[in-house]
């Protein structure tokens, strides 16, 4: 991308609607779905929302400048927002909503026009990769490539038949089983040659995402497992020019970690162990069971930590965390999740003390803001001509992608520094260094 300056950023108006293409109708998805159709109708408000609701101050202190983000960056509307969802099984978003259990009936009932409507296309799936699900609603025919094709064909109905100008994918179906790339993922030329061949190491949301980026459509993955991450995929963004983001969002323990560690850190405290256990009831948790989606879970979990504290450089503080996480299927709580951590940490003279936290906490409720802003920011940078990983959208990720050998950058705090100054820097604002020098010139 050529590097912008002040004078250089310009932005496309977000003119006409906008549509979002969501594979997986579960929980996170109909929680979003039906809470934007409560804030249209004026029932909620968008909490949790940082694209809705947050200021951004411009200039300095003394100047009083500090717009909501979404009066200062021109972001699409929540009236244009139109939805596909894909999903292996044939309920409406009302009915999965119903059997998602996250939101109250009263509620629901007050959507239910909307959510009949939209009932989910057939899916790309693959039982090896999400071994704990099977459903009837699904495309067979064909290889790989025809079946990303036949998506390409839902993409270019939905895209006519909402009349839709722009288009967005998220991610929001099950975890998949952990895979690393492979030599099928390490160029386009060889991705699309085992798409023909029916390649095993090509996974449902990889044939998602190569559909969307064909197609000229931003994607982000809310899930932890391999999608975008990896060459070949990152050489389809930069061809197509579409903006990438990923992976895991984060919300639950690991926002709690992410709040917490570089506030100890930040006071030079140790930390000998961190023990986080969660337990849950609904379908994600279902499939979080099986120990290749855990695996990929754990990945984007764990590396959290090591980021943060950063064990060679204070390796008096940091070297021997013992770092843990568990997750537990456990029906009787739903989509209401509980998760506990215990945080062994030392200060002063060594002397050790003890963080417990309680989390009851609710998954697809702080997920789906994220979902929101995710795919408003995605639809923005497009609209200002960036393409590829979009790392000032971290802050929503436990795994946040980055450009290859460069580390991700965990802390939220300058996660959400790094994204408010990229909104600055599009609207040709200066960025905001918290130096302050001159308030005591
Ligand atoms: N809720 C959170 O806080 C949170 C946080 C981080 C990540 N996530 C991830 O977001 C995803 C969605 O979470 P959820 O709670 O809505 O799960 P869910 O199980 O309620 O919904 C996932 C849906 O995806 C469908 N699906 C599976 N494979 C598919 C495929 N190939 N194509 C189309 N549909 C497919 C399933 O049938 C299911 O309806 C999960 O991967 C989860 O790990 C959620």
């Amino acid at each position: 991308m050529q590097l912008a300056t002040k004078e250089n950023v310009t932005i496309a108006p977000a003119e006409g609607k906008l549509g979002l293409l969501i594979p997986g109708m579960g929980a996170v998805t109909t929680t979003f779905i039906a809470g934007v159709e409560a804030i249209k109708r004026g029932l909620a408000l968008p909490i949790g929302s940082v694209s809705q609701l947050a200021t951004i101050r411009l200039g300095k202190r003394t100047e009083g400048r500090s717009p909501r983000i979404k009066d200062f960056v021109p972001l699409a509307g929540l009236e244009d927002l139109q939805f596909a969802a894909w999903d292996i099984f044939e309920d409406n978003a009302y009915d999965a909503a119903v059997k998602a259990g996250v939101l109250d009936r009263p509620l629901l009932d007050a959507l239910k026009e909307p959510l009949s409507a939209l009932s989910p296309m057939p899916a790309v799936f693959d039982k090896d990769y999400v071994r704990r699900l099977d459903g009837p609603n699904v495309k067979t025919k064909g290889s790989k490539m025809d079946k990303a094709e036949a998506l390409m064909e839902d993409i270019r109905q939905f895209k006519e038949k909402s009349g839709s100008s722009r288009l967005v994918m998220i991610w929001c179906g099950s975890t998949e089983v952990f895979h690393r790339p492979a030599a099928v993922h390490q160029s386009l030329k060889d991705f699309e040659c085992g798409l023909a061949k029916n390649e095993a190491e090509i996974s449902p949301s990889q044939i998602y995402a190569y559909a969307a980026l064909k197609m000229g459509v931003p994607f982000a993955n809310g899930a932890p497992h391999l999608t975008v991450d990896c060459p070949a995929m990152m050489e389809l963004a930069r061809e197509r020019q579409v903006p990438i983001a990923g992976k895991d969002f984060k919300t639950g323990q690991t926002f709690m970690k992410t709040l917490l560690a570089p506030g100890l850190k930040s006071r030079m405290l140790g930390v000998s162990g961190w023990f986080s256990t969660n337990i849950l009831g609904n379908r994600d948790g279902e499939v979080l069971d099986d120990p290749g989606a855990f695996k990929s879970k754990e990945e984007t979990k764990t590396s959290v930590l090591d980021h943060i504290l950063q064990p060679d450089m204070y390796p008096e503080l940091y070297k021997d965390v013992y770092h843990k996480v568990r997750i537990n299927y456990y029906p009787p709580r739903g989509d209401a999740k509980e998760g506990w951590d215990n945080i062994d940490i030392f200060g002063w003279l060594g002397y050790p003390m003890q963080i417990k936290i309680d989390f009851l906490c609710r998954d697809s409720i702080l997920a789906a803001p994220l979902v929101l802003d995710l795919v408003l920011f995605l639809d923005l940078a497009q609209r200002t001509g960036m393409r590829g990983v979009q790392e000032w959208l971290s802050f929503y990720f436990k795994g946040p992608m980055t450009a290859p050998g460069l580390y991700p950058e965990h802390d939220i705090f300058i996660q959400l520094m790094k994204l408010k100054n990229t909104l600055r820097w599009m609207k040709g604002e200066d960025l905001i260094t918290h130096l302050g020098l001159e308030y005591y010139d």
